[in-house]
């Protein structure tokens, strides 16, 4: 059944309102708990020194980064959407981080969708922006309407998203996810951007880290289990006597957590970047996940709370990520991100 723009406007904003909600986040399961990184009483640096900065190479050149940390994929293509987006580009315009847009689902079937990047672009012309498409959508879209959703954002790369739980639980879900790995790797060759695939907060295990890595795709984001959970989000926008809230309860824990998906990558010994993210919540945990491996890393939740509240909140929470990464790298003696990822890491 083909869903309504204001079927679409409300699963939107009932998907902000409840991943918002403290019960649809998987507190305490993202496994940094048991992470410990070595403290070094004498590091051989000064403080001013370190250095979170990193790049993305894009069109053979390298674009600056102030830092690992990125905006992950959240919203798009509705009315309430729009000014969080615009708070969050202006966000990665000023700090010169990457910020993934919310699944461009919408613009494949109505083209005046995209005039939101143009908007957007107004304010945040140097804004990272990342496209953002669902593997469903990808699978049975022609090749040169998915370039048209790189286009509208001037994306550097396009984030693929698979969330076979969401999708299973949501009473309008996509769940046509064959030939998804042939999708992929057409999508690597055609498309004209680097190719990220990520979760929404259920991981990945050692096979399909593996079988990625045939298509050539530049990363995979993990988005592991530990924050907001879309088992339980699809199944609070039922109500407790429907069958879907029920099931998504069975689901409530399901998924491979954000460090064990980091841990998997490293065993499947891919080729391709590993970025992670689901449930990081403060600058330590983006430390203790560069340090397993991660060369970016992607906050949702956070970001999500601090754009309703404006420029200001989430200027606070970007500069307390930025000051937590660095104050773990110099207790570390890290003067750099890649000094981090050769630190000894405590399970
Ligand atoms: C998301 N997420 C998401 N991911 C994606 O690839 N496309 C999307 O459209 C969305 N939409 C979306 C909406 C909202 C409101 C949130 C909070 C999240 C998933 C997101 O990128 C991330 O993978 C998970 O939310 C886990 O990160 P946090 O929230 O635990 O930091």
């Amino acid at each position: 059944m083909k869903e309504s723009n204001s079927q679409f406007e409300q699963r939107k904003r009932d998907h902000i309102r409840i991943a918002l909600d403290p019960r649809s986040q998987t507190e305490g399961q993202n496994g940094l708990d048991s992470i410990e990184l070595i403290h070094e009483a004498l590091p051989d640096l000064n403080f001013k020194e370190v250095d979170i900065s990193t790049s993305f190479v894009f069109k053979g050149e390298a674009v600056s980064l102030s830092s690992p940390i990125f905006i992950s994929s959240m919203t798009a293509g509705h009315e309430r959407g729009r000014e969080i987006n615009e708070a969050l580009a202006r966000l990665s315009d000023r700090h010169q981080i990457m910020m993934g847009v919310g699944s461009q689902r919408r613009e494949l079937e109505d083209s005046n969708a995209a005039e939101e990047w143009a908007r957007v672009r107004k304010q945040a012309p140097k804004a990272r922006l990342l496209g953002n498409i669902g593997i469903a959508q990808l699978i049975k879209s022609p090749i040169d309407k998915i370039r048209r959703l790189v286009d509208s954002t001037q994306a550097m790369a396009l984030f693929v998203h698979l969330n076979p739980l969401q999708e299973a639980l949501q009473p309008e879900g996509t769940t046509e996810f064959k030939n998804g790995l042939e999708a992929i790797e057409n999508l690597v060759k055609m498309v004209g951007v680097p190719v990220i695939v990520k979760e929404v907060g259920c991981g990945f295990s050692v096979d399909t880290l593996k079988r990625l890595e045939s298509t050539g795709v530049h990363a995979v984001d993990v988005s592991g289990k530990g924050g907001t959970h879309w088992g339980r989000v699809e199944g609070y926008r039922s109500k407790e006597d429907e069958l879907l809230y029920k099931v998504a309860q069975t689901f409530s824990n399901w998924g491979v957590s954000t460090v064990q998906s980091v841990l998997n990558a490293k065993e499947a010994r891919v080729s391709y970047e590993i970025w992670a993210s689901g449930g990081v919540r403060n600058g330590l945990e983006v430390g203790k996940l560069c340090a397993l491996g991660a060369s970016k890393v992607g906050v949702a939740k956070p970001f999500l709370e601090a754009a309703l509240l404006g420029d200001e909140a989430l200027e606070e929470l970007f500069k307390k990520l930025e000051l937590e990464l660095k104050i773990t790298m110099f207790c570390t003696g890290s003067k750099n991100l890649k000094d981090l990822q050769t630190k000894r890491v405590m399970k």
